[in-house]
């Protein structure tokens, strides 16, 4: 359908042709002599209406109730122009064939369903036009993302999934432990077969990897090994954290982007992350207008404009010291108070952008050393550290990033400081020893930039299957 009705005159110089479509009905209207299906196959968010009188082959399909809401149809016909206002062509309809028929309990009819309901019929809400326009927009922006970077002359490069390290230091792994085959009887429960001490603990020294070891929690620590290496490189791929937040910004698996640029200052990667949203961003809007309308339109008033903002503006540079002076003056009550030294809350990061900026993306930098990861560069002050946030407005942190600590004596006094301990960073303390160059990265959390990009309030939404706590079904 959209390779019909995507281009400038929307499907007008194809009139006259004889087309074929397949994909799901929408809704069905028949009267007396004439026959309406819209029908939908995801290429795009029109609907093909299909004309049929009772001459068509294949009518008796719609006499005997076959063709209903959400049954797969294939329909051949000629394409003529639309007598009807809603769109510019229509397919006259020489035979229509029911590929699969539609139960009645279908949950998805034409009266509008909450976001809510929807997310427990996951395996069937991508046949609805928000989540279509999504998954459209989403896949939009893995494709610029590539784009970006591969222009750029960076290298894609796979971080493993299964890690024994803690990158962010957090302690908000994905344990992962092993079942051994030969108890995996009938009626013995998974969890019996996983490897355990006389203690009732699990034998580690028994597992797989013979020691403990997690998903990751970002790929940046194998980034960083390659960017001192092939210079600049990125990430793309799935993370996972076990925070237990129930916020509409925080996933349990979640998907992120990670540039590493060698030979480059926390400068250099502020203005990388500024040219990555900008260029995404203008992908969307120029080849997902239709998404985007509809966006305009049912999710977030006035999102283009903001978009188009973002891609037009400069962004707003602020100090972690500014932010906080910024924030001691605002007349708001914050739930959480503001101090030099505490770590920016939600609540904050969106008074800054939304009321202080007016939804201008403001990037906050050189934050409190204590607040932030072991391995940001130590500032000349002694107290903060060369690390950026970027906060944009309905989402908050879209990216975190910093330049790394280059410098060996630094970077194990900060392991020890933080009690961190030196042996199971070996190999990262090596990137120190042999051949350090200043480098920086950043890490962007693919769902909450769906969700910047779509309006969509809660990042549940924004990737197909949503893992939060105590939800993994499908
Ligand atoms: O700020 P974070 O924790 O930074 C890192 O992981 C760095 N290692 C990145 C780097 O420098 N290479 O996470 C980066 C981004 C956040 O800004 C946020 O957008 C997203 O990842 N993020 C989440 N998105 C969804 N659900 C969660 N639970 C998230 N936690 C972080
Ligand atoms: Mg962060």
């Amino acid at each position: 359908i959209a390779d019909i009705k995507g281009g400038p005159d929307e499907g007008l110089n194809r009139v006259g042709q004889t087309l074929v479509v397949a994909g799901w009905v929408r809704t069905l209207r028949a009267q007396s002599s004439i026959t309406f299906i819209e029908v939908n196959d995801g290429s795009c968010l029109s609907n093909m209406q299909c004309v049929m009188d009772s001459d068509a082959e294949g009518y008796d399909q719609v006499e005997s109730g076959l063709i209903s809401t959400g049954a797969s149809i294939w329909v051949q016909g000629v394409l003529v122009t639309s007598q009807g206002s809603k769109q510019k062509v229509e397919l006259k309809v020489d035979k229509i064939v029911v590929v699969g028929q539609c139960d009645p309990s279908f949950p998805i009819q034409k009266k509008r369903v909450s976001r809510e309901f929807l997310r427990s019929k996951a395996h069937l809400r991508p046949r609805t036009n928000t989540f279509g326009a999504v998954a459209r927009v989403r896949n939009a922006l893995a494709y610029a993302t590539h784009k970006f970077f591969q222009e750029n002359g960076f290298v894609w490069i796979s971080s493993p999934i299964i890690t024994a390290s803690d990158c962010e230091g957090a302690g908000e792994q994905f344990c992962v432990t092993t079942l051994i085959p030969s108890s995996q009887e009938a009626d013995h429960s998974p969890v019996d077969a996983i490897p355990k001490t006389e203690d009732g603990l699990v034998d580690w020294s028994q597992d797989f990897f013979g020691k403990p070891a997690f998903l990751t929690v970002s790929g940046q620590l194998n980034g960083e090994t390659y960017a001192t290496a092939l210079s600049d490189v990125y990430t793309f791929g799935p993370t996972f954290r076990a925070e237990n937040s129930h916020t509409s910004r925080h996933l349990a698996e979640f998907w992120m982007i990670e540039p590493e640029l060698a030979f480059a200052d926390l400068n250099d990667d502020m203005a990388c992350a500024t040219a990555y949203l900008q260029y995404v961003v203008r992908h969307v809007l120029e080849n997902c207008k239709e998404d985007m309308d509809f966006f305009n339109t049912w999710i977030e008033k006035g999102i283009i404009d903001r978009l188009t903002d973002v891609v037009e503006k400069d962004f707003v540079q602020l100090t972690y010291t500014e932010a906080i002076k910024l924030l001691l003056r605002a007349k708001k009550k914050f739930e959480f108070p503001v101090k030099w030294g505490c770590d920016l809350q939600s609540e904050h990061e969106r008074y800054i952008t939304e009321q202080e900026f007016n939804g201008c993306p403001v990037i906050i930098r050189d934050y409190p050393k204590e607040i932030k990861a072991f391995y940001m560069r130590q500032n000349d002050d002694g107290n903060t550290v060369a690390a950026m946030d970027m906060l944009v407005p309905r989402v908050g942190e879209l990216i975190g990033g910093s330049q790394r600590e280059d410098r060996l004596d630094y970077l194990e006094n900060r392991l020890d400081e933080l009690k961190l301990n030196r042996d199971s960073y070996w190999w990262y303390l090596d990137l120190r020893r042999y051949g350090s160059v200043p480098h920086a990265g950043f890490g962007l959390g693919f769902e909450r930039l769906v969700q910047f990009a779509t309006g969509i309030e809660n990042i549940r939404d924004a990737i197909p299957f949503p893992r939060t706590p105590g939800s993994a079904e499908f």
